[in-house]
């Protein structure tokens, strides 16, 4: 049992609030993700849970044990940096039993240790090279194999595959899902990569200057974003949003019009109140001039392989145009200038006030 629980964490640097009160529950074996603009305190949450970095108010529990003023080496807790930070001079199996030598470890349980990670990593046949003779992923291998010799009771890792290229990453991002079920044992994961926040995590954690913004189960964060911020920051490409008024339709429910045109929706609003309207680009639909109530004009398209991103200017006569991006499966010819329409369908249209928090469109 190894549940990590934060109460009240907040930090400051000199006279910048970095965090702003964070409380947060993670459960035994749980692969958190913390997500979040870069500068909104993810590395500095990590490092105050790991006891690297001072706090001025809040409490860290490892299964109920106040761990607050522990200091780092005493707290179960071990770090993977984004910079692997080996020893140049030391041999992999040197790298990865330097901790426990200097805990004072028998040399046979460290010898021990050290096999079953390697085997664990696929890097027992590396053991006796220096750093300068690995590959980027088997050096961050290295670096995850001298966390888990450790045996902690919970791994923290500060984006540890941005330093490989794509394929790489695609690899070893198969390989920590793989570790993770193999090892069984809670992690906190930093990354500014959707895809791994989104395939690896059993909850994401949205922090947003300082504050967590919404926690949540990645498709619970994807289909059903609090805010505005959470809204554009899970997706990729990111949520559309434009201008659109809300109206009541009587005791049925009410409207909101966006360029014109009425979609229904469960609930309604004070009427005309303005609203920011968000659609996925993949929820959009697009067709030919006239198709869709939407008329719309292509700027230009990214053409992917497997799918291309369409930026259209939305919009008709006397309307305020706006720039959508509509994401499709397959290939399609869009030269700059076709005027094509567009569909925000009903059920994929989020609502949110001016304050970016979200209206709920179910009754
Ligand atoms: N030692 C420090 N001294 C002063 N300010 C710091 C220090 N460490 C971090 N900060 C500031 O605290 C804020 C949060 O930094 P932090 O490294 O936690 O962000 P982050 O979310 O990890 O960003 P990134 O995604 O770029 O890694 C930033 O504004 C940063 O400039
Ligand atoms: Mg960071």
């Amino acid at each position: 049992m190894a549940g990590l629980r934060i109460e009240g964490v907040s930090k400051s640097f000199g006279r910048q609030r970095v965090l702003k009160g964070i409380d947060l529950s993670v459960a035994d074996q749980e692969f958190v993700v913390f997500v979040g603009p870069s500068g909104c305190g993810k590395s500095t949450l990590l490092r105050i849970i790991a006891g690297l970095e001072e706090h001025e108010d809040g409490q860290v529990f490892l299964d109920d044990t106040d761990i607050t003023d522990f200091q780092p080496a005493d707290r179960g807790v071990a770090m993977v940096f984004q910079s692997y930070a080996l020893f140049p001079h030391m041999t992999v199996a040197g790298n990865m039993s330097f901790g426990l030598r200097l805990s004072g470890t028998p040399t046979a349980e460290i010898r021990q240790r050290v096999e079953k990670a390697a085997r664990i990593l696929q890097i027992d046949d590396l053991l006796d090279r220096k750093p300068r003779q690995l590959s980027g992923g088997q050096r961050q291998r290295v670096a995850i194999g001298r966390a888990i010799v450790r045996q902690p009771k919970i791994f923290l890792f500060d984006e540890p595959l941005s330093n490989l290229d794509a394929a790489l990453r695609v690899e070893m991002r198969i390989e920590l899902a793989r570790l993770r079920d193999e090892l069984r044992t809670t992690m906190i994961y930093v990354t500014h990569d959707q895809v791994e926040a989104m395939t690896l995590a059993d909850r994401i954690v949205i922090l947003h200057q300082g504050r967590i913004e919404q926690i949540g189960t990645p498709l619970d964060v994807y289909r059903s974003p609090q805010t505005q911020f959470v809204a554009e920051f899970i997706g990729s490409p990111k949520m559309n949003i434009v201008e659109g008024t809300l109206h009541s339709a009587g005791a049925s429910g009410g409207q909101v019009v966006a360029f014109g045109h009425p979609v229904a929706m469960a609930r309604s609003g004070a009427d005309g109140s303005a609203v920011r309207v968000g659609v996925r680009p993949e929820r959009i639909r697009l067709g030919a001039a006239g198709e869709f109530p939407i008329p719309a004009t292509v700027r230009f398209a990214e053409h992917l392989g497997s799918h291309l991103i369409a930026h259209v200017e939305a919009g008709g006569a006397g309307q305020r145009r706006q720039l959508c991006q509509v994401a499709m499966d397959g290939e399609y010819d869009l030269p700059n200038g076709t005027s094509v329409s567009l569909d925000f369908p009903a059920d994929a249209i989020h609502l949110f006030d001016e304050q970016g928090r979200v209206i709920p469109t179910a009754a």
